[in-house]
């Protein structure tokens, strides 16, 4: 990953450290370590917001089901999911100044190209040798790359049972899979989701939220009988849907069809081309432009372990083309590991008595890098400096409401605007300090796409004065109809002109 020339990376990081996005984790204490980071009141909101729509576009929508699972897990898990024997970093040591670095970033960094993180050690140190690779810090001699488990071992009672913290969220998902046929009557294919946290061992952890130590993870994993991979409902809605996407081996990126992605054989079946649909669109509406993402195909050398195909969803962020979401075909790995360590029958029996292993594709996004990206892409330069142009749906709070002034009945006006509208389930800021301009910015710079103000003429007419963010228009409307037009506004991301002529 290359950090742009201008900065944008860095002012990214100084707005979402001062209007307290998110920075480091216990900064109050000098010797903190890297790869943790907090989220302040306008950052979880944000985080929320990017959950909610997922939570309502994919799992919703797409009947999943979604689960919560624990965070800790025994290390039977993960000798059955082979993440203690295969989940591992390639790592080396400067010789001089004796820090650990990932060996694969230095050498990506150093030929501005991507390097698989799976390549053989020993092709990783040709490579450091071939390209002269020194350390960063110190430009020291590297010495032998190594591999190093980046599992979170954690100490539960007195330490009888080995455990550790998971390193990514769907193995829940996996093991609760036979509780699910039976107890929730699960029919194929169905998929299960869940949100929460994840925890790797990262090396030298850098470029803030996207490389975190703890990190947050939106997963779905959708289970499906091999058979009928060309069996799945809502096809015909996107067959010709244009899906983005970077072959294998080819330079120059292609916008494909649903339809013809399965036609060719590019994906195994349309269950896997609908999902690759489906999430362009989410992630689309989310706010990330459709000329900055892309599928990529990752070849067998790159793939993690479990993975028979792998697309990779990226976004072309500060920090060069940014992963945001690992789009794999675990086929039926994690569930016949998971039958063959616990004892556990991870099958399902279908209508017909067929009895089968499930197979999986999953959709797993990172919340932190979702988050990262779409700041990255709502990055703007207006008047009164940098502010984020957050969609509605996303922004920490659908509007600001301002008395003009602090006399005359207008701040109990703008109080009984606020009660209203928060009656609605609207999320507000109320701000009565400084001049409306002042106000303005500040409700601008986190990306709040509305601001409403209440002046001498609101308490005759019973009006308020909506301001857009993005073009600084306004437009008069009554209190009896704000909720109505908010609504269509925030919900159906409704072009603000139509209020105008609505007037
Ligand atoms: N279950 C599959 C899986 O976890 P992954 O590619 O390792 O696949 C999926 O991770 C997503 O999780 C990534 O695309 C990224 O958004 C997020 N992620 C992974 N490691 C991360 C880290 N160290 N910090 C922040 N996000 C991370």
């Amino acid at each position: 990953m290359k950090k742009e020339a201008n900065g944008r990376y860095e002012k990214i990081l100084e707005l979402a450290t001062r209007k307290s996005i998110f920075y480091p984790s216990a900064e109050v204490y000098p010797n903190s370590p890297s790869g943790f980071w907090d989220f302040g009141p306008v950052g979880q909101a944000i985080r929320r917001k990017i959950v909610g729509f997922w939570r309502h576009e994919l799992v919703y929508r797409e009947d999943m089901m979604e689960i919560h699972g624990a965070q800790i897990l025994p290390a039977s898990v993960f000798e059955g999911s082979g993440h203690l024997k295969s989940f591992a970093d390639p790592i080396v040591q400067c010789t001089k100044c004796k820090k650990y670095e990932r060996a694969d970033r230095l050498i990506s960094e150093k030929i501005n190209e991507n390097v698989p993180e799976s390549l053989a050690i020993e092709k990783l140190d040709e490579m450091i040798k071939k390209h002269k690779v020194r350390c960063p810090k110190c430009e020291g001699e590297l010495g032998k790359v190594s591999k190093f488990n980046m599992m979170v071992e954690t100490i539960i009672g007195r330490g009888e049972t080995k455990t550790f913290l998971r390193p990514e969220a769907c193995q829940s998902i996996f093991l609760n899979f036979p509780r699910m046929v039976k107890t929730m009557r699960l029919k194929l294919p169905c998929g299960i989701a869940q949100e929460g946290g994840a925890f790797r061992n990262e090396i030298s952890p850098r470029q803030s939220i996207t490389r975190a130590i703890e990190f947050s993870q939106m997963e779905a994993e959708v289970f499906f009988d091999p058979e009928k991979i060309n069996e799945i409902e809502g096809f015909d809605e996107v067959k010709n849907y244009k899906i983005r996407i970077l072959r294998l081996g080819k330079d120059k990126l292609e916008e494909i069809s649903a339809d013809k992605l399965v036609k060719e054989g590019i994906v195994p079946g349309k269950l896997i081309a609908y999902y690759l649909a489906r999430t362009q669109q989410v992630w689309n509406r989310m706010g990330i432009p459709l000329e900055k993402l892309r599928f990529r195909e990752v070849g067998k050398d790159e793939r993690a372990f479990y993975s028979l195909a792998t697309f990779d969803f990226e976004v072309e962020t500060s920090l060069g083309w940014l992963e945001l979401i690992a789009n794999n075909y675990r086929t039926d790995y994690d569930l016949k590991k998971h039958g063959e360590h616990s004892g556990a029958d991870m099958s399902y029996v279908d209508e017909d008595g067929k009895k089968i292993i499930p197979h999986i594709w999953e959709i797993s996004a990172g919340v932190d890098r979702t988050l990262f990206a779409i700041l990255d892409c709502c990055l703007k330069e207006g008047k009164e400096g940098l502010y984020f142009s957050l969609k509605p749906i996303i922004a920490p709070y659908h509007c600001a409401v301002f008395p003009l002034v602090k006399k005359d009945g207008m701040p109990e006006f703008a109080k009984k605007v606020e009660k209203i509208l928060k009656d609605g389930w609207f999320d507000m800021i109320y701000d009565e300090s400084g001049s409306i301009g002042r106000r303005y910015a500040r409700a601008d710079e986190i990306g709040v796409p509305f601001c409403l103000t209440i002046d001498g003429d609101s308490l005759k007419n019973e009006d308020v004065t909506i301001r857009e963010r993005d073009s600084g228009k306004q437009v008069r409307v009554k209190v009896s109809e704000l909720r109505h037009v908010l609504r269509d506004l925030v919900t159906h991301d409704m072009d603000f002109g139509k209020i105008s002529k609505k007037e």
